[in-house]
C-alpha cells in the first residue's frame, strides 16, 4: 500500500514537473531548492529548517532581436516567446564544491575562505531550442546564482529587455534601503518597515547633479532584518558586475518581494549580450547576528581571481589634499574667472585670476610639506589642470584634456619637491561624465603619470555620461571603468574613482581598483549633511562589495568657523571622526581636514598618524545597522591593533573586551574617547586622550556621546 501511494507521489510529481533539486551549503545550515513549476524556474532558500526565501522565480525577458529601435521598448505579447522565462525543461544538472584560501592583494584580512557546495542546472526551451544554466553556489554565509548562456545554434547575440530574478521573503522585515537610480547612490538611507517603502519612497531623495530615478525601486546592496526572538539579518547584493548593467530592486511592498531592475540604456535595452556569457550573481547573506553579515566575505568570493601579473605596485596609501577647502567653497578648482573656455584654443596665461584657485605652487608646497612632516604618502591636488571654468552642467564633451597644468601649478617642480620629501602626488582625472573624452587621453594621461612618478589617481564622473543616454551604472559605462582599470594596470596606477557604480567584489579581479567613492561621502557633510547614523549603515551596504574612499578626518565640523553665520556642520564629534579609519575599510586612506585644523589638535591627529590602511585580521566586535558599529583590525605584517567604536545620534556605552589579543603579552593602550560633555552638535571638538597597559584580559568601558564614538590604537610593550 506504502509503495503504490509513493509511487504515486513521484508519477504525480513528474507530470505538474515540482520534481526540485535540493543543495545544502558546506556547514549544512543552508538549504536551497531548485525546481520548475509548468516550465517556469523557482528557487527558494532554508535557513536551519525555516525559510528565509519562499519559491522565487528566475527568468530573463528579451528583444526579439538586437537591432533595437527606440519603438522596440515597447513589448509586443508575440515577442514573449523569445524570453527566457518559460516552456523550460530540465536536461542536465551538476554538481561541483570547493573549499580554497586566497590572499586578497589589500585586505581585511590575510586570508579570505572560500567555500561552497553548487548545483548547476541546464535548461532547454523546446520551442525555441535553446538552452541556459543556473548555477548556485551555496556558502557557510548565503546563497549566490547567475545565469549562464552557452554559445549555441540558436543563442549567439542577443539584448536583455529585463531581468526578472525575484527574492520572495515570507514576512514583513526592517529595512535599511536608498532610492533607486541610474546614475547617483548619493542619498540618505531610510530605515522602515519593507511594507512602508512605497509611502517612503517620494521623501527619500534630493537633487543629484546626474539623476534617473527608478520610482518604487531600492538600491542594492540593501540590509533587512527579520525582528524577534530569532533574529535574522539578511543583506541582498550582486557580486561580479562585468560587461553587464548594475541592477536596482523593484519592490513589492504587499508581499515583501523584490525582482531585479537592471540599469536601461538610452533605447531601454538592459545588456548586449554574445554567448558564451554569465551573469552577475545574486546574492543573498543570511546570519542570526549582524556582525556575521558584516564580515562576510562572500561576494568576493564569487569573484575570479586576478589574471594581472604583477600587483607590487599596489599598496596602501595614507593621503591628504588639496580639497576640502573646495567642497565648502573656500577656495576653488578653477583658475580664472572665465565662463567659456575651449581646450586648445583659450590661453589660460591670459585670463584674469580668480584669486581662489587652490593648487597653486605656493599652497601645494605648504600640504606637502604638513603631509611629509606627518608621515603620509601622498597629497591628492585637485584643480590643478585646465577646463574647470565650465566643467559640468553643460553637456560638453572635450572638457578635459588631464595633461595640461595650470599657469601656476609647476607640475615638474612640485612633483620634484614632493618626492625629496617622500610624498607622492595622486593625480585627479575629474571626466565630468564625458567617458568618451577620457578614453581618449587616458594614454596621454597616464603617460603623464608615470613620467612624474605619480602611481595612484582619483578620477570623477559628475555630471550626466556622454556617451549621451548612457547612465553611471549601465552597461556601457560599466565597461569603460573596467577598461581604464585595465589600462592604469599596464601603467602601474591604481585607482580610486568617484559617481562611478558600486563595487561588487570586483577587486579580487581588478586589484589596482583599490577603492571608489559610490555613496554619500564626507563631502555631502558640505552639501546637505549625512544623517549621524549614516556610517553605522554603510558597512552594511556599499562596504559589502568593496571598500570606499569615504575621505574622514574632519576636526573643524562647524562651518561657521569658516564662513560666519553658515549653519553646514559635520554631524559627528571629532572623536567619530578618528574611529571612521577603524570601523570603515579604506586602503587609500584620506585625511581630509586642512593642515590649520590638525596642527590645533596634533594629539588627536596622532591616531590619523598611527593607524594602518591595511590588515591581517579584522574583527567585528559589535554591530547593528543605523545604531553603531565597532571593530578591532590588525595591521598588516605587525602586532598592532586598532579599535574604532561609532554610534549613531543616541549616546550609547561599550565596553570593549581585548580577549583578542595574544594571552600572556602586554600592551600599550593610547585611549581617544569624546570628553564628558562632548556632542556632535553642542561641542565637537571636546575629547581625552590617555594611555594604559592592557593585555587579553583587560575590559574597558566607553561612553559615546551623541553621534560620538571611540579609538583606540594598541601596540606590544618590549
Ligand atoms: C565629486 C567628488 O566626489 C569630489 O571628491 C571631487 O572633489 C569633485 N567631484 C570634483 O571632482
Ligand atoms: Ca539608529
Amino acid at each position: 500500500m506504502k509503495k503504490i501511494t509513493v509511487g504515486a507521489l513521484l508519477l504525480s510529481m513528474m507530470f505538474t514537473g515540482v520534481k526540485a533539486q535540493s543543495l545544502k551549503s558546506p556547514d549544512g545550515k543552508f538549504e536551497m531548492s531548485f525546481q520548475l513549476k509548468e516550465g517556469v524556474p523557482y528557487y527558494n532558500l532554508k535557513y536551519n529548517g525555516a525559510v528565509v526565501v519562499e519559491d522565487s522565480k528566475l527568468g530573463l525577458r528579451l528583444f526579439k532581436d538586437t537591432a533595437i529601435k527606440f519603438a522596440s521598448e515597447i513589448a509586443k505579447p508575440e515577442d514573449a516567446k523569445y524570453d527566457l522565462n518559460n516552456g523550460f525543461a530540465k536536461t542536465d544538472e551538476k554538481r561541483d564544491s570547493k573549499n580554497e584560501t586566497w590572499q586578497p592583494v589589500l585586505g581585511e584580512k590575510k586570508n579570505y575562505i572560500n567555500n561552497y557546495n553548487e548545483l548547476a542546472v541546464t535548461l532547454n526551451q523546446a520551442s525555441t531550442d535553446r538552452s541556459i544554466v543556473v548555477k548556485f553556489r551555496l556558502f557557510n554565509d548565503g546563497l549566490g546564482f547567475r545565469y549562464e548562456f552557452p554559445q549555441q545554434k540558436n543563442l549567439n547575440y542577443f539584448v536583455i529587455r529585463e531581468e526578472d530574478s525575484e527574492i520572495d521573503f515570507p514576512t514583513d522585515m526592517k529595512a535599511w534601503w536608498m532610492v533607486a537610480d541610474y546614475d547617483s547612490q548619493e542619498y540618505q538611507y531610510q530605515e522602515t518597515k519593507v511594507s512602508e517603502i512605497p509611502s517612503k519612497w517620494d521623501k527619500a531623495y534630493d537633487a543629484n547633479a546626474s539623476q534617473s530615478l527608478v520610482k518604487n525601486a531600492v538600491q542594492s546592496p540593501l540590509m533587512l532584518k527579520k525582528e524577534g526572538k530569532e533574529p535574522l539579518y539578511i543583506n541582498v547584493a550582486e557580486a561580479a558586475v562585468l560587461d553587464y548593467p548594475a541592477s536596482h530592486l523593484e519592490v513589492d511592498a504587499q508581499n515583501y518581494k523584490f525582482k531585479t531592475h537592471l540599469t536601461a540604456d538610452r533605447q531601454g535595452a538592459k545588456g548586449y549580450i554574445q554567448t558564451p556569457s554569465v551573469t552577475p550573481w545574486r546574492t543573498i547573506i543570511v546570519a542570526p547576528k549582524a556582525e556575521q553579515v558584516m564580515g562576510s566575505k562572500m561576494i568576493f568570493n564569487l569573484n575570479e581571481p586576478t589574471k594581472y601579473t604583477d600587483t607590487s605596485y599596489i599598496h596602501p596609501t595614507k593621503y591628504m589634499g588639496v580639497w576640502w577647502e573646495m567642497i565648502i567653497g573656500k577656495s576653488q578648482w578653477a583658475y580664472s574667472t572665465a565662463e567659456n573656455v575651449h581646450l586648445g584654443k583659450t590661453d589660460f596665461a591670459k585670463l584674469t585670476p580668480n584669486g581662489k584657485h587652490a593648487a597653486n605652487n605656493t599652497k601645494v608646497k605648504e600640504y606637502i610639506d604638513f603631509a611629509a612632516e606627518n608621515g603620509f604618502q601622498g597629497l591628492l591636488i585637485e584643480g590643478w589642470n585646465i577646463g574647470w571654468e565650465d566643467w559640468f552642467g553643460h553637456s560638453k564633451e572635450f572638457v578635459f584634456d588631464f595633461i595640461t597644468p595650470y599657469p601656476d601649478f609647476d607640475i615638474k617642480m612640485l612633483n620634484e619637491y614632493a618626492h625629496s620629501k617622500g610624498i607622492k602626488l595622486i593625480m585627479h582625472h575629474e571626466t565630468s561624465g564625458s567617458a568618451t573624452n577620457y578614453e581618449r587621453w587616458a594614454d596621454k594621461a597616464f603617460q603623464t603619470m608615470n613620467k612624474y612618478g605619480y602611481d595612484a589617481v582619483k578620477t570623477g564622473y559628475v555630471g550626466d555620461i556622454i556617451p549621451r543616454g548612457e547612465h553611471h551604472y549601465s552597461q556601457w559605462t560599466i565597461n569603460h571603468y573596467y577598461r581604464i582599470a585595465e589600462k592604469a594596470n599596464d601603467y602601474k596606477i591604481m585607482v580610486n574613482s568617484h559617481e562611478s557604480v558600486r563595487p561588487t567584489g570586483e577587486s579580487r579581479t581588478y586589484p589596482n581598483y583599490i577603492s571608489a567613492e559610490a555613496a554619500r561621502g564626507t563631502e555631502y557633510e558640505a552639501f546637505g549633511g549625512n544623517k549621524p547614523d549614516h556610517q553605522t549603515v554603510l558597512p552594511f551596504t556599499r562596504w559589502m562589495g568593496g571598500s570606499m574612499d569615504y575621505t574622514p578626518g574632519i576636526f573643524q565640523t562647524k562651518l561657521d568657523y569658516y564662513f560666519p553665520g553658515d549653519n553646514r556642520f559635520v554631524k559627528t564629534t571629532l572623536v567619530k571622526q578618528l574611529a571612521l579609519y577603524v570601523t570603515m575599510y579604506m586602503p587609500l586612506q584620506m585625511a581630509a581636514d586642512l593642515p590649520e585644523n590638525y596642527k590645533k589638535h596634533m594629539d588627536a591627529f596622532q591616531f590619523i598618524k598611527d593607524v594602518a590602511a591595511d590588515w591581517d585580521d579584522t574583527k567585528i566586535l559589535s554591530a547593528e545597522p543605523g545604531d553603531y558599529v565597532i571593530t578591532a583590525r590588525k595591521a598588516k605584517g605587525t602586532e598592532n591593533w586598532f579599535v574604532g567604536g561609532i554610534t549613531d545620534e543616541n549616546k550609547r556605552e561599550y565596553t570593549v573586551d581585548f580577549s583578542f589579543l595574544d594571552k600572556g603579552k602586554k600592551y600599550e593602550a593610547t585611549i581617544y574617547e569624546d570628553g564628558k560633555t562632548a556632542d556632535y552638535i553642542d561641542n565637537p571638538q571636546s575629547y581625552n586622550i590617555y594611555k594604559k597597559e592592557i593585555t587579553g584580559k583587560s575590559k574597558i568601558n566607553f561612553k559615546m556621546a551623541r553621534s560620538g564614538g571611540f579609538a583606540i590604537s594598541i601596540k606590544p610593550v618590549k
